[in-house]
């Protein structure tokens, strides 16, 4: 038998169905992904049992195209891994069922991910020198954490959101401005038309802790004062400045406290253009590296978890058949 191990993985913790197999937690032979944003876009956020619904429709077909894509029959895949959690409990069982069935009938070990880790390892994908230890910014729709990963399976949690998460922020400030769901890349391509003309608060605390709930405030108030003479690109583009100064100042205060001269970004803030730019900039400045994955494997996706159940199998994790889905899931568990 070759060293090669085929790790097929599967998301399903929102609104993405998502499966993909991936060579040693590196290669991404195939990361087909179903979005529901078409469906949710109309609720203006994502609706926890139509999701459920849509990704009990998508999965088989899903698994199937993924192993079609890759060239792979199950019989070739090592180990199934899969999102439990955190997450939405109906939408994770949809993943988690697929991948016990799978796994229980072809005779595969399976492997729980947990899903922020995932986000984490899509930069080993893109990446393919980045190694541990390191910092890990993690911005997504549910989370904001400073993650000191000591190694690839073995995460600090050094600061996180006391209230909004910073792509929640994103998603209220588009919604209340009129822009639609989801805010991120909408806030992101109006912003590059405008400037930061605004003045937005800034919170900082002691610790590495965030809050973004005062800058969405901030927002939403001046966006009810001015009604109707709002310049919406230079809103966005104050949103942004505010938004990443916090973020960009706390992970410097990290990457100095910890001694680390590496930074990755990790989830669907990750994409984004003002944020990625920042930190190439400030890292230039101030001497540090900094990675981010690209722009199809910063939102949810399955090649990530493939690259994270790859690095779990490794390290001797193999899940029992009584794995549930868990929608509070903290890093580590
Ligand atoms: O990681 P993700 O796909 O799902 C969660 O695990 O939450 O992140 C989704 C979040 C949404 O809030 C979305 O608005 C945000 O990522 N996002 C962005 C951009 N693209 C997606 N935020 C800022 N700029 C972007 N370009
Ligand atoms: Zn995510």
């Amino acid at each position: 038998m070759s060293e090669s191990l085929l790790c097929l993985g599967i998301e399903s913790s929102c609104d993405e169905t998502s499966v993909a197999v991936v060579r040693d937690g590196r290669e991404v032979l195939s990361n087909v992904i179903a979005t529901q944003i078409d469906i949710h876009k109309k609720y203006g956020g994502v609706v926890p049992e139509i999701a459920s619904r849509n990704h009990v429709e998508n999965i088989t077909y899903v698994v199937k195209e993924a192993l079609e894509k890759a060239n792979v029959t199950l019989d070739d895949i090592d180990v199934i891994g899969c999102t439990y959690g955190p997450g939405l409990v109906g939408a994770l069982l949809v993943g988690l069922s697929t991948a016990k069935a799978l796994a229980y009938a072809a005779k595969k070990p399976l492997v729980g991910v947990h899903h922020i880790e995932g986000h984490i390892a899509a930069n080993y994908i893109t990446h393919k020198d980045l190694e541990p230890p390191y910092l890990c910014l993690v911005v997504s729709g549910g989370h904001s954490h400073l993650v000191h990963v000591k190694d690839y399976t073995e995460f600090e949690i050094l600061g996180r959101t006391r209230d909004d998460a910073v792509g929640e922020a994103f998603d209220k400030v588009a919604r209340v401005i009129g822009l639609g769901y989801p805010g991120g890349p909408i806030i992101d391509k109006l912003a590059k038309e405008g400037e930061p003309t605004y003045h937005l608060p800034r919170t900082y605390f002691e610790n590495l802790d965030f809050s973004f709930s005062g800058i969405k405030t901030a927002v939403l108030n001046l966006n009810n004062k001015e009604k109707g003479n709002i310049n919406v690109n230079d809103l966005c583009a104050s949103f942004e400045e505010a938004v990443t100064d916090v973020l960009t100042t706390n992970a410097i205060k990290a990457l100095k406290e910890l001694k680390l001269d590496k930074i990755a970004i990790a989830g669907g803030v990750s994409a984004n253009s003002y944020l990625r730019n920042k930190f190439e900039k400030l890292g230039a400045e101030n001497g540090f590296k900094v990675y981010y994955p690209e722009l199809v494997l910063c939102t949810d996706n399955a090649a990530m978890i493939a690259a994270a159940t790859y690095y779990n199998y490794k390290n001797g994790k193999i899940s029992d058949w009584n794995l549930n889905a868990v929608p509070n899931l903290k890093i580590g568990d």
